[in-house]
């Protein structure tokens, strides 16, 4: 990389630094809104920085295991509703709630609209 850049001139190192730096905007803004995009990063990396873990280790797609609920599809207040009541504790739920109420404890409002935009978007079936 160092023998690449340096024969490149100052003028062209700026064109790629923008270019680069155009390419990662373009897809926080394409398709996908910023929101969706924030949901899914949540669900499915976490926010390690927070504390969060991924639903996706747990509420895979396919909805395999009986323990953890399929989210997509699910109508987008009542995901809202229930992590609010995860959050807080007052969910209530089978032998594994205390683990989503772990799950929930860091998460901001932003995070819950997010979450629930993104879960909420997929086809209900
Ligand atoms: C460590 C495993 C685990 C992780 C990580 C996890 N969950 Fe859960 N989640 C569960 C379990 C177990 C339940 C079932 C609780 C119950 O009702 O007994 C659940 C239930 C839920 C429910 C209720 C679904 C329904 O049909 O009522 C929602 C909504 C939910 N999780 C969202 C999330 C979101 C969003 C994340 C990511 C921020 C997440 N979960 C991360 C284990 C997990």
């Amino acid at each position: 990389m160092k023998v690449a850049l340096s024969r490149t001139s100052s003028e062209d190192r700026k064109k790629l630094a923008d270019y680069f730096a155009n390419q990662s905007a373009a897809t926080e803004t394409g398709r996908v809104s910023e929101k969706d995009a924030r949901g899914r990063v949540l669900a499915e990396r976490g926010d390690r920085t927070r504390g969060i873990a991924g639903c996706a280790a747990c509420h895979d797609a396919a909805g395999v295991n009986e323990a953890y609920p399929r989210l997509a599809g699910q109508p987008v207040p009542y995901l809202e509703n229930q992590l609010g009541l995860f959050r807080s504790g007052n969910r209530g739920g089978g032998a594994y709630a205390g683990v989503m109420t772990r799950a929930a404890a860091g998460l901001s409002d932003d995070d819950i609209h997010a979450l629930a935009a993104y879960y909420g978007a997929f086809p209900q079936d």
